[in-house]
């Protein structure tokens, strides 16, 4: 059975202090019942200070991005060994900004999704078209071509410990959010490569999460679609009360 799984992803926002205050609020609010899978994802200077401030919580940390090496002399990196040692549960991996900001291909998140695997990391595996393919009537192709390369000669046993993130990119930060319809069409597309070219078990315990302007307003519409089991958060979850709002709605509906 498939849990929600519901994710902040931060980028680079909120303070170490920020942070603190963040976590104490997000405790007093109460997170002793929840049942879905809560993840967040600070800038890895703030890793430390909340996964004190949330200790003894079900509240989960990742990092944002990582380096497909191991250690060496690459000034401004971290390895997946380090954040593993942190304790982080969750890497994201291919993040449509680091694709865009830092020059990130699929052969590059293939590498990075295996490091990541190796150091019992749980990779959240973004991808996502642009405006211009989606007008273009390619969103199919990207996202086939980005399962394809990104997922290459990845194992059988390692694929139950991989979850992909559906992000249009034009949704990203806009404001504008996929139509729910839009977003199950394309999470049933991955559903089904995976059922596919892993297998009918792995494919239907696949956990898809929905991301781009996603936010207390249309989180309830989107969760309620069959192939989508959570949601990655950027701009909604920075602030502790829409997060939490976020948090309550999945925790109240019944997954498909
Ligand atoms: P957004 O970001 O919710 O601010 O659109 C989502 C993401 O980039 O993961």
């Amino acid at each position: 059975m498939r849990k929600y799984f519901i994710a902040g992803n931060w980028k680079m926002n909120h303070s170490i202090s920020e942070t603190i205050e963040y976590c104490r609020q997000l405790r007093v609010k109460g997170l002793k019942n929840i049942s879905s899978d809560i993840v967040l994802f600070p800038p890895s200077i703030s890793i430390q200070s909340m996964m004190k401030t949330l200790e003894d919580t079900p509240v989960k940390i990742g990092g944002q991005n990582m380096h497909q090496e191991s250690d060496g002399a690459f000034t401004g990196e971290i390895s997946s060994e380090m954040f593993a040692d942190s304790g982080c549960e969750y890497i994201l991996i291919g993040h449509s900004e680091r694709r865009q900001y830092f020059n990130e291909t699929n052969e590059l998140v293939n590498k990075k999704l295996k490091k990541a695997l190796g150091s019992n990391l749980k990779p959240v595996v973004c991808i996502g078209e642009k405006l211009e393919e989606r007008e273009a009537g390619k969103t199919s192709d990207v996202i086939l071509e980005q399962l394809k390369n990104g997922l290459k000669d990845i194992a059988k046993a390692d694929m139950q410990n991989i979850i992909i993130a559906y992000e249009p990119i034009w949704a990203i930060g806009t404001g504008l959010t996929a139509k729910p319809e839009q977003a199950q069409e394309i999470h049933s597309l991955i559903r089904n490569v995976i059922k596919n070219d892993f297998s009918e078990h792995l494919g239907k315990n696949l956990r898809i999460l929905y991301g781009g302007s996603a936010k207390v307003k249309n989180a309830k519409s989107l969760l309620s679609e069959k192939d989508i089991d959570g949601l990655l958060i950027g701009g909604a979850s920075l602030k502790v009360d829409a997060f939490y709002k976020i948090i309550q709605i999945a925790e109240n509906l019944t997954i498909n």
